[in-house]
């Protein structure tokens, strides 16, 4: 039996080999236009490399349901079964469709918490969300208007509001949300996908952007909060139904779908650890790139009780790299 010793400090240095082996998989496939092949690749390497790891994981944020998912699935034990006693995020690529089309900032993305600290998102895909780094953590609220939370980031931030930059998935579900804003004179970053990133950006003064607001998808929610917990930021959330069937099964799987969640209530505790790497070039993390000696990938490594933010740049030999990548155009 593993005992339930808390995650120890090296548990941040083993998971950034998980996310560079899914990134490498995926990186054959940018730009090629299959974002199922590419998620798939990325899956299967993950997977692999997840076995190798010294913890006792449960995922809680996977591919989907066992019957749905054959590898990652909620609920897999992951890990060489060792201590610690583990929740396990993973999104073997956030943003599918910008690594099909080879467009910026598509992630692999795993984070870590200690067993039971991490939002089961249960039946609802998608929550509404706003999220800020440290300056303006304590500025932002989930009910009020998009108006007062710009207002509140420029006051905290100690900005003008048309020197906020607000990053919001390109959606029609955010036609009101962006012409609201637009109103207060505050600068919008229009993004095709990738609300993982669009969390850590708006934590990261080196990218430009102060505040993500929108409505996206819960389990990156649950993840952008294990990388905000590191960043010093905040993430708000409320669950957001698609549809009446959705939030009859969240209401009677007990869910309260009034309640706001915060940082905390996403991943409990102070004991996160994350890691992404690069897929596609992006301004947070460069992707994978060729060269004569193989491969080299960019990743950021956290891990929230020291606060620590490594940015990892590994060169990969090309007989390993080959090994994460067979296909028969080669
Ligand atoms: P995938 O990588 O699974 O395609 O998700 C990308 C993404 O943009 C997420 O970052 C975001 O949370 C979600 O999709 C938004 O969902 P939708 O595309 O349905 O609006």
């Amino acid at each position: 039996m593993p005992s339930r010793e808390r995650p120890d400090r090296n548990l941040a240095m083993e998971l950034v080999r998980v996310t560079e082996s899914a990134a490498l998989s995926a990186a054959r496939w940018v730009g090629r236009g299959d974002k199922n092949r590419a998620d798939g690749a990325a899956v299967d390497a993950m997977r692999n490399v997840l076995d190798t790891v010294n913890m006792d994981g449960i995922v809680v944020i996977g591919e989907g349901e066992k019957d749905e998912a054959p590898m990652l699935y909620n609920g897999e034990r992951v890990g060489n079964g060792s201590s610690p006693v583990t929740d396990v995020a993973v999104d073997p690529i956030d943003g599918t469709t910008l690594t099909a089309m080879g467009r910026g900032n598509a992630l692999s993305v795993i984070a870590v918490a200690e067993r039971g600290a991490m939002f089961n998102p249960g039946p609802c895909t998608y929550m509404e969300k706003i999220a800020t780094g440290a300056e303006a953590a304590s500025a932002i609220d989930l009910d009020a208007s998009p108006t007062r939370n710009v207002k509140e980031v420029a006051r905290a931030m100690r900005k003008l509001v048309s020197e906020v930059t607000v990053i919001i998935l390109e959606r029609d579900r955010h036609n009101e949300l962006i012409a609201e804003v637009r109103s207060t004179g505050a600068r919008i970053r229009l993004i095709s996908d990738g609300d993982i990133f669009a969390a850590i950006a708006a934590a990261s003064p080196e990218v430009g952007v102060d505040l993500l607001m929108g409505i996206g998808g819960t389990p990156e929610g649950v993840v952008a909060a294990a990388a905000l917990k590191s960043l010093g930021g905040q993430i708000l959330g409320r669950l957001h139904p698609r549809n009446d069937a959705e939030r009859t099964a969240a209401l009677a799987q007990g869910y309260d779908l009034t309640r706001v969640l915060d940082i905390d209530d996403l991943v409990r505790g102070n004991d996160a650890f994350f890691a992404a790497t690069g897929v596609t070039d992006g301004e947070l993390l460069h992707g994978i790139r060729y060269d004569s000696y193989g491969a080299r990938s960019h990743s950021l490594v956290m891990r929230s009780r020291s606060g620590t933010i490594r940015y990892i740049d590994t060169h990969h030999r090309h007989d390993r790299i080959s090994a994460y990548f067979t296909d028969e155009t080669e």
